[in-house]
């Protein structure tokens, strides 16, 4: 898309608001390189998210924490180029915004900088809220993440339903009030009970996309490489597979071998 061209249909941060007042539901997926990203695109998704999940994902870490800004920014600049009308958001990595306000603003402004992404996800509450404002500030639309939010994994010990408890409910109201209040366009709800998550969804300005908190959030979100029944051995009770793309690979690389074995593969009409 060249700077002359402005495409009506782009869906932008602020569009997200718009659909939640519309009540239309937000649609967002996980990618992480060029190809997945177009496919995903083309199919009409509302929203990319190129998810810190990428640590697990692609490089097959046991959590979210390794993955560093400039890996984002690899995988965010190869998304956003292959993306032509969704909203591509950028994951900030573990370490890249809880030391200092300054630190989480520079980092920000560069991923903007250097991905073309049109939005940043950041995790926590209150004890963020200032730094997401200077972000904000800074022109650049962010998306909160609350509930289950891996990159603090080893202060929790695991990946359970959180806000069970009534206080740990209160705490993650007051924590989506404080993003709020700071101007977040989205909130991200990862595993919390539906009671809770319609709640914050009507308390809050910004649209929230749920993973694993029920159907009354303004919009959804999944890795893609779980959504399309890629990863083996994952199925927590939130997760359906919409395809299942393992076994459509599987059959695809089992033919291929057995083409190129019985020599059949390259044909007379392959070859040059
Ligand atoms: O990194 C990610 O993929 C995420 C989603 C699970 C929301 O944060």
């Amino acid at each position: 898309m060249g700077y002359l061209t402005t495409d009506k249909k782009k869906v932008t941060a602020k569009t997200l608001l718009e659909m939640k007042a519309a009540g239309e539901k937000i649609t967002q997926m996980t990618a992480y390189d060029f190809t997945t990203a177009g496919i995903i695109d083309a199919a009409g998704i509302d929203s990319i998210l190129v998810g810190d999940s990428a640590s697990n994902v692609m490089a097959g870490n046991m959590d979210t924490t390794p993955i560093t800004v400039e890996q984002m920014i690899y995988h965010a600049r190869a998304v956003v180029r292959a993306c032509q009308r969704c909203l591509v958001v950028c994951d900030m990595p573990f370490g890249s915004y809880q030391v200092s306000r300054e630190e989480g603003i520079r980092n920000a402004i560069r991923i903007i900088k250097e991905t073309g992404a049109g939005a940043v996800k950041m995790e926590g509450g209150r004890e963020i809220a200032d730094t997401v404002k200077g972000i904000i500030d800074a022109g650049i639309p962010v998306i909160g993440h609350l509930g289950l939010t891996p990159q603090s994994i080893h202060k929790f010990g695991g990946y359970g339903l959180r806000a069970k408890e009534e206080s740990e409910a209160k705490k993650l109201i007051e924590d989506a009030l404080a993003l709020d209040a700071a101007g977040v366009s989205g909130i991200t709800l990862e595993k919390v009970p539906s009671a809770l998550a319609s709640k914050v969804t009507s308390m809050v300005k910004a649209a929230t996309i749920g993973i694993g908190a029920g159907n009354e959030t303004d919009g959804q979100v999944l890795v893609y490489a779980d959504a399309l029944g890629m990863t083996q051995g994952f199925k927590p009770k939130f997760l359906r597979h919409f395809a299942n793309v393992n076994q459509c690979m599987t059959e695809g690389v089992q033919e291929y071998i057995k083409c190129v074995k019985e020599k059949s593969f390259p044909s007379v009409e392959e070859s040059y």
